[in-house]
């Protein structure tokens, strides 16, 4: 059942090519994998329910038509179970197509049983998602439709935050930025609160924070700081649906990251925007693990049903959805 549907600026979505059938297969995938991880949150065990949800997705998509070919899957940087980079899934008579993937999004969070993880899926035509090669991090920006040319990753916090204050019409001490709560970031979070800005800081999470930034209503007008790219992915297929605007450079953390990089071949200062990391159409869709303010956690009803919260991007408007089926519910961990 769809509980909010909110048509799209035609102008500032992307064109309606993926095949209808793509926004069916992103539910499924996300919503088994959240039942699959749900039943492992709280028990301390992060990499059992990446397993069980990177299984659970897989199973899906194998039985999709068509052939997906995963471009980047979560996992590799934590060593977590997870879809590989190249893996391709589905009977191959059908459309082909590019994935992004994390099974578990915030999987420390499902582990501990906290508020806040997600299965996340992003799909693209095929050949269009931007493989940040051996890159796990990069520094990112991203805002809503209102501030989508205001933003510039070569200037600094400051004149970024200026300048969205500016394009959204309002007082910079009453801007609101995102920025996850990692070591790297406490500078960057200190400037802002000199200047007034109030800093929001997750422990972990910034696909949902994107989301925060993309969508009206949420009281974040910005993300701001440095995360996975595989999450980045998936929010710039986000961000082309819903018009908003994203700038992308990547940024290891570790040495062997930057050697492995410059190795490959690949561009350690060069900016990408949304059309960059994506071209031409693309789906996202989201399912709660353990719950929070994007989206609720699997539910047991009384008379026996499960019901999952998930969210749903594609071209031309986004929902959340509320599905409800009867429990149990298929197990496809491995010998399940
Ligand atoms: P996981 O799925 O790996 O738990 O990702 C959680 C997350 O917070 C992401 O949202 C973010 O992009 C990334 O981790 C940042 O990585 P790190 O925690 O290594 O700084």
């Amino acid at each position: 059942m769809s509980l909010v549907e909110e048509p799209v600026d035609a102008d500032r979505s992307a064109a309606t090519e993926l095949p209808a059938s793509l926004e069916s297969l992103a539910l499924s995938a996300v919503r088994v994998a959240a039942l699959a991880a749900n039943a492992y949150a709280g028990f301390g065990d992060g990499k059992a329910a990446d397993g069980a949800a990177t299984e659970a997705m897989r199973h899906v998509l194998g039985e999709t038509k068509g052939l997906g070919t995963v471009i980047i899957g979560e996992g590799e940087k934590d060593n977590a179970p997870m879809l590989f980079n190249g893996e391709q899934l589905g009977d191959g008579d059908g459309p082909r197509f590019d994935i992004a993937v994390d099974p578990v999004e915030c999987t420390d969070l499902c582990a501990a049983g906290l508020p806040g993880s997600l299965t996340t899926i992003a799909f693209a035509g095929d050949g269009c998602l931007w493989s940040p090669g051996p890159g796990h991090y990069q520094d990112k920006l991203v805002v809503g439709p209102d501030a989508r040319d205001a933003i510039d990753l070569r200037e600094d916090a400051e004149w970024n935050v200026k300048s969205v204050a500016a394009a959204l019409g309002k007082p910079v001490d009453q801007m609101r930025v995102l920025i996850l709560d990692k070591p790297r970031h406490v500078e960057l979070a200190a400037g802002l609160r000199e200047l007034g800005v109030c800093v929001i800081m997750p422990s972990a999470g910034d696909v949902a924070g994107a989301m925060f930034a993309l969508l009206p209503g949420t009281g974040i007008d910005l993300l701001m700081g440095v995360g996975g790219t595989p999450e980045g992915i998936m929010a710039a297929c986000a961000v082309k649906v819903l018009g908003g605007g994203m700038q992308t450079r990547l940024a290891p953390q570790r040495d062997t990251e930057r050697e492995a990089i410059v190795a490959a071949g690949i561009s350690l200062d060069e900016v990408l925007d949304a059309d960059d990391l994506v071209r031409g159409p693309a789906i996202f869709a989201a399912c709660g693990i353990t719950g929070g303010t994007m989206l609720g956690a699997p539910r047991r009803t009384a008379a026996g049903w499960i019901s999952t919260q998930s969210l749903i991007v594609r071209p031309g408007s986004y929902r959340r959805i509320v599905e409800s089926t009867p429990a149990p519910v298929p197990n496809y961990s491995a010998g399940g």
